[in-house]
């Protein structure tokens, strides 16, 4: 068995794995728990009073990056023999300083988050990354942030290494988000948390709402509106007292779409994925596969702490065809182009995508990477400032590159689904970034049938 946990981020060594093809697929795949939601779960009972106990966090080095900090913040984070987790709360107000960088290896949530919890904080905290983070843009956040009291001494470009100076005087904003960047939301909504007054925030495009719906249930009063036109006006008071309580995360719809596309491109698989996150601000990914011919049943729809749940049934029974993907449902399936493109590799016809200019400042160019990855493949496509269109011929393409992942999970990912079923195996130069969000992937995807191994 290959082993994907453990190995610090700073200190990795390059694992080269390939994907064999090996037939259908079939099983019930063990999705891990939701990103979004355990970064969320950990900061928000770090900062509740009392202890909030947490079933189901994901163990991936971004959520420990999270735990970490939260720690030097002066949170208690403890996890059991058995798997849960407990997080004793300050009380909004009082984090501490913390004695030593806060590290976030590789992840862009647990960075501009927890931006936002220290910007009204009376507290100067530097924040770094891996090669992958401290490339990526953090003007989004400081610009919100300083009007409400925060100073910031960023690297170039306004990027990581960076310095936070708190303040325990916050102003409270009225922000229009230029993005459609739930990231972005969320570190106002946490800074808003001890700042006196009332925040508001308007989205023109709906993205994941976990923080509303999280900080509600933890007792903040927050509300949405939504406008003539699809806006939507979230308002949030200040100073509340968050009560801690206890947390079930449901698993990941983004990490359960790598074993779905799997199931969908491997003719005769069947695979069920239970108790997935289908919030519609995250599901965009299995409509868009269904509009394709996929065949996916969502059965026993339920909601969990005010979060809706179902299981899926995922059956490779037919070749998928290429549709366009409509731009307005991008922000509920962002994080899955990468898998959706390979989906469109394999299928037949035209697979149209567009508003796609967010996927360049993630992990990795993530336009760039697919579009170059997929043309080594040998995919017929044409990548523009902000699209990605893919001619599928309805076979698999043929495969046999070696891919440079550029320290990105999902990219990692992506290609060794697409290598199931490739003529010629496609070698990751470095799959180790897969720990970050999925740290099991590779048992996971070898105990439902598939052959992922090193190269
Ligand atoms: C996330 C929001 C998304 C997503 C990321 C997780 C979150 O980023 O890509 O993986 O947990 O808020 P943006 O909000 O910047 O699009």
């Amino acid at each position: 068995m290959l082993s994907m946990t453990d190995t610090p981020s700073n200190a990795h060594t390059a694992l080269r794995l390939k994907a064999v093809q090996h037939g259908p697929l079939s099983g019930n795949a063990k999705i891990p728990g939701d990103k979004s939601i355990s970064h969320r779960s950990l900061m928000f009972g770090a900062l509740a009073e009392g202890e909030t106990v947490i079933h189901g966090l994901l163990e991936g080095e971004d959520v420990h990056a999270t735990a970490q900090a939260m720690r030097e913040l002066g949170a208690q984070i403890t996890r059991d023999a058995n798997g849960t987790w407990r997080a004793k709360g300050v009380g909004i107000g009082n984090l501490q300083q913390p004695k030593t960088n806060l590290e976030m290896g590789n992840s862009g949530t647990s960075t501009r988050l927890l931006m936002g919890l220290v910007a009204t904080h009376p507290i100067t905290a530097t924040f770094t990354g891996d090669a992958s983070l401290t490339k990526r843009p953090m003007g989004r956040i400081i610009t919100p942030l300083t009007p409400m009291g925060a100073t910031f001494e960023a690297s170039e470009g306004g990027r990581l290494p960076l310095t936070v100076h708190g303040t325990d005087e916050g102003q409270p904003t009225h922000y229009h988000l230029p993005i459609a960047s739930a990231q972005v939301k969320s570190a106002i909504m946490l800074a808003a948390l001890n700042t006196v007054g009332t925040t508001t925030i308007i989205e023109d495009h709906p993205t994941r709402d976990h923080s509303e719906n999280m900080l509600r249930y933890f007792g903040a009063d927050i509300k949405t509106t939504s406008q003539e036109g699809g806006a939507t006006t979230i308002t949030i008071e200040g100073k509340p007292s968050l009560k801690a309580g206890t947390i079930n995360v449901p698993s990941d719809p983004s990490s359960a779409a790598f074993p779905v596309v799997a199931a969908l491109i491997n003719q005769g698989s069947e695979i069920t994925c239970n108790h997935i996150g289908m919030s519609p601000t995250r599901n965009g990914i299995y409509t868009t596969l269904q509009e394709m011919g996929a065949d996916i049943s969502i059965e026993n729809a339920r909601s969990e702490g005010g979060e809706p749940i179902a299981d899926i049934i995922v059956r490779g029974t037919a070749t998928l065809r290429g549709i366009d993907v409509p731009a307005s449902r991008v922000p509920s399936m962002i994080d899955e182009f990468p898998i959706l493109a390979m989906a469109a590799a394999c299928a037949k016809g035209t697979t149209r995508m567009t508003g796609l200019a967010e996927l360049r400042v993630k992990e990795s160019d993530r336009l760039l990477v697919v579009a170059e990855g997929l043309k080594a493949c040998g995919v017929n496509l044409e990548m523009g400032e902000d699209s990605l269109t893919i001619h599928g011929t309805g076979t698999p393409p043929q495969g046999g590159a070696t891919i440079d992942a550029h320290l990105d999970h999902r990219i990692a990912m992506s290609f060794l689904i697409l290598s199931t079923v490739t003529e010629k195996p496609i070698t990751i130069d470095d799959a180790s970034p897969i720990k970050t969000s999925f740290p099991d992937f590779v048992d996971l995807m070898n105990g439902l049938g598939a052959r992922i191994e090193t190269d």
